[in-house]
């Protein structure tokens, strides 16, 4: 019997009823005069598919932003944690490693596989067998079936819940990315599959071949392009909408400063909006305004921010540190009238960010269009 359920009784149920009745309680018995973390008990839907309100991105656990290595134990503790806090949402990808992160995440999930919601991704022109970075991209139908076949394996699975196309291949007609995963599904080995940082027309023409069940694109204060067409095609579509690096790397939660030095290796080193940190400061002014207003923390701010614009929104912020995943999940409690999120809509859209989103070899991957057939 593991703590969990000592008694017959779930940690998280304890911690939904004690809630519910107003009463405090200490998550653990090394933390008894500690505030009791919020259990997350919102529940979104990416098409058909019921998720935590708010996810966990695990691209960094096996290797941070900042280019350090995490202690592996202490990773797969944040994400059974993470769990037990109510997240169900685990956002991986064959790339992150490469390989690794799935493996990490497949050990991690051992016995709360039926409880969970794993998304991974395909895409790269990555060897399935030594996760060797290729050049290019590749969505040959063979070769997802072969990236599939190594990720179940890595995953300790036998089911993707949700597969998404990393980059559009343009080489390979969407329609055909459609067809292998329309066969994966027939064969129970993937059961919702997504597309991140397509073209627009790739988008409608994905969804008329196989429906989507989600979108995953960079979306927060710091990078509102979603907002341009993709959010409404969502919408119109019934896709759900993941928006990757929520927190914008790093800087909405208010750590990134001009004194902040990038080690060599952290892609923000090289981002052009890292280099115009004076004006783009005026974002996390405003986030710590909102966070004393809302009793919050900028980063919590900026989530819930997200979570305010859409009803599909189900942002995935990414961490390496326990007490950062707590924060985190707690920003689903912070609620705006609608008086307040046209008053931080508006002074969100007041502040110019500077500087390009994305190295340029980067950039040039996203918003293409795959061939016709
Ligand atoms: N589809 C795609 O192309 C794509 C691209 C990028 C990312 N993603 C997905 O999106 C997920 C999240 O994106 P991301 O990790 O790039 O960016 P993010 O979630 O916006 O920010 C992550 C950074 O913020 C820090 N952080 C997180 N919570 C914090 C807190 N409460 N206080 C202070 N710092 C905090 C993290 O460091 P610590 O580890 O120290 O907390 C990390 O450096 C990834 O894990 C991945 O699954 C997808």
């Amino acid at each position: 019997m593991t703590d969990d359920t000592k008694n017959g009784v779930t940690r998280r149920s304890l911690f939904a009823a004690a809630t519910l009745a107003g009463l405090t309680i200490a998550t653990t018995s090394s933390a008894q005069t500690a505030a009791p973390t919020p259990i997350l008990t919102s529940r979104r839907k990416l098409g058909g598919l019921e998720v935590s309100a708010i996810g966990l991105g695990v691209q960094n656990m096996s290797r941070t932003y900042q280019t350090t290595i995490p202690t592996r134990s202490e990773m797969h503790r944040i994400i059974r944690t993470a769990h037990d806090r109510g997240v169900t949402l685990f956002d991986a990808a064959e790339a992150y490693g490469p390989l690794e992160v799935e493996h990490i995440l497949g050990e991690a999930t051992q016995g709360i596989r039926n409880e969970i919601v794993i998304a991974t991704k395909f895409g790269w022109n990555i060897d399935p067998e030594t996760g060797a970075f290729l050049p290019g991209l590749n969505s040959k139908p063979d070769h997802i079936r072969a990236s599939v076949e190594g990720m179940l394996q890595r995953l300790r699975t036998d089911r993707i819940d949700l597969l998404y196309q990393h980059r559009v291949d343009p080489e390979v007609p969407i329609e055909d990315v459609a067809g292998v995963i329309t066969d994966l599904m027939a064969e129970g080995k993937v059961l919702n599959w997504g597309l991140s940082e397509m073209g627009l027309g790739t988008l409608r023409r994905a969804h008329a071949a196989q429906p989507l069940a989600a979108v995953q694109s960079e979306y927060s204060m710091l990078w509102r392009g979603p907002e341009d067409g993709t959010l409404d095609i969502c919408a119109e579509l019934g896709i759900g909408f993941v928006p990757w690096s929520p927190l914008g790397v790093g800087f909405l939660t208010g750590t990134i400063d001009p004194a902040t030095r990038f080690t060599e290796g952290d892609i923000r080193g090289v981002e052009g909006r890292f280099a115009h940190l004076t004006a783009n400061l005026a974002l996390v002014a405003l986030l710590r305004e909102w966070a004393q207003r809302k009793d919050a923390t900028p980063g919590q701010i900026a989530l819930a921010w997200l979570l305010a614009q859409a009803p599909f929104i189900v942002p995935i912020p990414g961490t390496t540190q326990m007490p950062h995943m707590e924060e985190n999940i707690g920003a689903a409690n912070v609620r705006f009238t609608s008086a307040e999120l046209a008053e931080l809509n508006t002074a969100v859209r007041a502040i110019e960010i500077k500087g390009s989103r994305l190295p340029d070899w980067v950039a040039s991957l996203s918003g293409v269009e795959a061939a016709s057939r």
